[in-house]
């Protein structure tokens, strides 16, 4: 799975990414990711990359030219997949999307700085904007890590053998099922009679009763339309 991400900050990508089984698996060239910087493609006496807002107001905003120059880049290095914009005001990022995504085999991740970026650009070259929650963020590196996070794990081989993604809350529809780990006793409480068992049939249908129950009380809005809902 390869990763395009256009930013201002590409250290910051490569850096947040380099860790954990997502780190190993860049080693690994399982996962591939080239940034671009706008800036090397400022073709103005500062290499500027943003000005002031049409009408006024705070801050900066990303201009057009850099980007679209930085795209055209994306797309002589070769494949592209969908462009997608980490936006406040994009469509909250579901499990489902990141899925989706790594189905592709390719995605171009756009990161926005101070205010944003020039809504042309948006319209004319954004396949998705993804927001990762209600509230802003400084810049889009943290929700384009977040996202090749999420979608870095879905590809095959990415998570070692004895790990597994397919009992991960949301990939079921449902959250997951609590764990417990060694010591087997904390001060007066045990873990569950039943994971100490050995009986892989009764703890299996433990797991799925506690990850049914935990979402009927957590997030009841991920049961609505099933037949749990
Ligand atoms: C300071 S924010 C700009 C917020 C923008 N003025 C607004 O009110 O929607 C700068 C950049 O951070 C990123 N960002 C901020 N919050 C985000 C979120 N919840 N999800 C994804 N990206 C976010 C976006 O790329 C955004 O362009």
């Amino acid at each position: 799975m390869h990763f395009n991400v256009i930013t201002l900050f590409p250290q910051m990508v490569q850096q947040a990414l380099s860790y954990g089984v997502i780190g190993k698996a860049i080693e690994a060239g399982l996962l591939t990711l080239s940034c671009y910087n706008p800036r090397d493609y400022a073709e103005n006496k500062h290499n500027r990359v943003d000005d002031k807002p049409f009408g006024g107001g705070s801050g900066m905003v990303m201009m057009y030219d850099p980007l679209l120059r930085a795209l055209d880049s994306v797309k002589q290095s070769g494949e592209v997949g969908p462009v997608v914009f980490m936006s406040p005001q994009g469509q909250p990022m579901k499990q489902a999307d990141c899925n989706r995504w790594a189905s592709k085999g390719t995605l171009t991740l756009l990161c926005g700085r101070y205010e944003g970026v020039d809504q042309r650009f948006i319209e004319r070259h954004v396949d998705e904007e993804m927001s990762i929650g209600d509230y802003v963020i400084s810049g889009g590196e943290m929700a384009a890590c977040v996202a090749i996070d999420a979608v870095g794990r879905q590809v095959e081989g990415v998570l070692g053998s004895d790990e597994s993604a397919t009992t991960d809350s949301f990939m079921g529809g449902v959250l997951g099922y609590p764990q417990y780990t060694r010591s087997e006793i904390l001060g007066q409480t045990g873990v569950p009679d039943v994971l100490l068992s050995g009986h892989h049939k009764a703890i299996q249908q433990w797991r799925e009763e506690q990850s049914l129950s935990l979402t009927k009380r957590r997030r009841p809005d991920l049961l609505e339309g099933t037949s749990e809902g």
